[in-house]
């Protein structure tokens, strides 16, 4: 276990300033709501930053997919936010990457994973946002599921996915799922994808998010703690 303070681990703190960075310049697109996200999700940030939080790794993994990581870093390093790969790629040795499933299904085994950067539960202690990537193999289907009273985005680093066969989204592109949007994502064949993604919403929906979730039998959705 290695517990610690975010102003004495200048790595997490630059990759917060990115995340940051990245939220206010990314284009809205003209939405309203769109970009009252994005500063919430920014000054949500700001504020865990100032906080000065704790840093808490106490567990470190990989999954199958992670064997994906360096050619998603790689190829989002030639794109405009290479900035925030490049500060995400110094802290990408201490990541938890997790599944998330109490069942996981077996198609999905090889081909995903995520990890939080900062959240209720770590590394980067915040009850006001949760931030983390989650990368997909190539031709990696991810089921639909959903977020009840959470905020979502994602915002495509490398690769290119679609959500609910709706447009396709690249590098620098957001995709934005309000409460209780479902969405399911399918990604390139050629390439892996790695998306950031942000959840804004009350602190209590916020820490109900378990770490652990499962398929709803009725209708095949996952429960709102998945990505
Ligand atoms: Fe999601």
């Amino acid at each position: 276990m290695n517990n610690n303070h975010l102003n004495d681990c200048p790595d997490w703190r630059y990759l917060l300033m990115e995340c940051y960075e990245l939220y206010r310049h990314l284009d809205s697109g003209g939405s309203d709501l769109i970009r009252s996200h994005q500063r919430k999700v920014r000054e949500a940030i700001s504020r865990t930053m100032k906080a000065n939080p704790e840093i808490t790794i106490d567990n470190i993994a990989d999954k199958p997919v992670t064997k994906h990581l360096k050619r998603a870093l790689d190829e989002g390093k030639i794109h405009s936010h290479f900035s925030v790969i490049r500060s995400f790629e110094s802290i990408s040795d201490r990541l938890n990457w997790q599944y998330g499933y109490e069942k996981m299904p077996r198609a999905l085994e090889n081909k995903y994973a995520y990890a939080e950067i900062c959240g209720p539960h770590g590394p980067v202690i915040s009850d006001e946002v949760i931030l983390g990537v989650v990368l997909f193999a190539p031709g990696c289907v991810y089921p639909s599921h959903a977020h009840d009273g959470i905020t979502e985005s994602y915002i495509c680093l490398s690769g290119s996915v679609s959500e609910n066969h709706q447009g396709v989204y690249s590098p620098g592109s957001m995709i934005f799922n309000p409460p209780s949007h479902t969405h399911r994502i399918t990604v390139s064949r050629l390439e892996p994808a790695l998306l950031l993604y942000a959840w804004v919403g009350e602190q209590d929906n916020l820490k109900k998010q378990e770490m652990v979730f499962s398929r709803k039998k009725q209708d095949k959705k996952l429960k709102p703690s998945d990505k």
